[in-house]
């Protein structure tokens, strides 16, 4: 489920193997945020978006949007885990 739901929302940003496009959109593939031991920062970014503040921003240009009202928690969880395998394939 987690890689259908990828492609469907965030392939589009992220590109297909989680490379991103530096310096608009951060890379997935070999994030450390994704090998942490804790999944918060992961979900938290699925849930949350980009800061509200700009600079806190990766980039002013791209916004990521907030999934907390498209995606409910079993699709969240599930995506994270998809990204958090990929993650450790490298
Ligand atoms: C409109 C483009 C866009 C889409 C669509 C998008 N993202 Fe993002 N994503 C970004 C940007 C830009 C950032 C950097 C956020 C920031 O400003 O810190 C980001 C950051 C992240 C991060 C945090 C990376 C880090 O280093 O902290 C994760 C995890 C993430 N995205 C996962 C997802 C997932 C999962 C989806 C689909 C449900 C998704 N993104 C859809 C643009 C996008």
């Amino acid at each position: 489920m987690g890689e259908s739901i990828y492609e469907g929302w965030c392939i589009a940003c992220h590109r297909d193997s989680g490379q991103g496009k530096p310096p608009y959109v951060p890379a997935l593939r070999n994030n450390p945020v994704l090998g942490e031991s804790e999944a918060n920062n992961v979900v938290m970014s699925i849930l949350a978006g980009s800061p509200k503040v700009l600079t806190q921003a990766y980039s002013p240009y791209v916004r990521m949007p907030g999934y907390a009202e498209t995606l409910d928690n079993s699709e969240i969880a599930a995506v994270a885990s998809y990204l958090r395998a990929l993650g450790s394939e490298c």
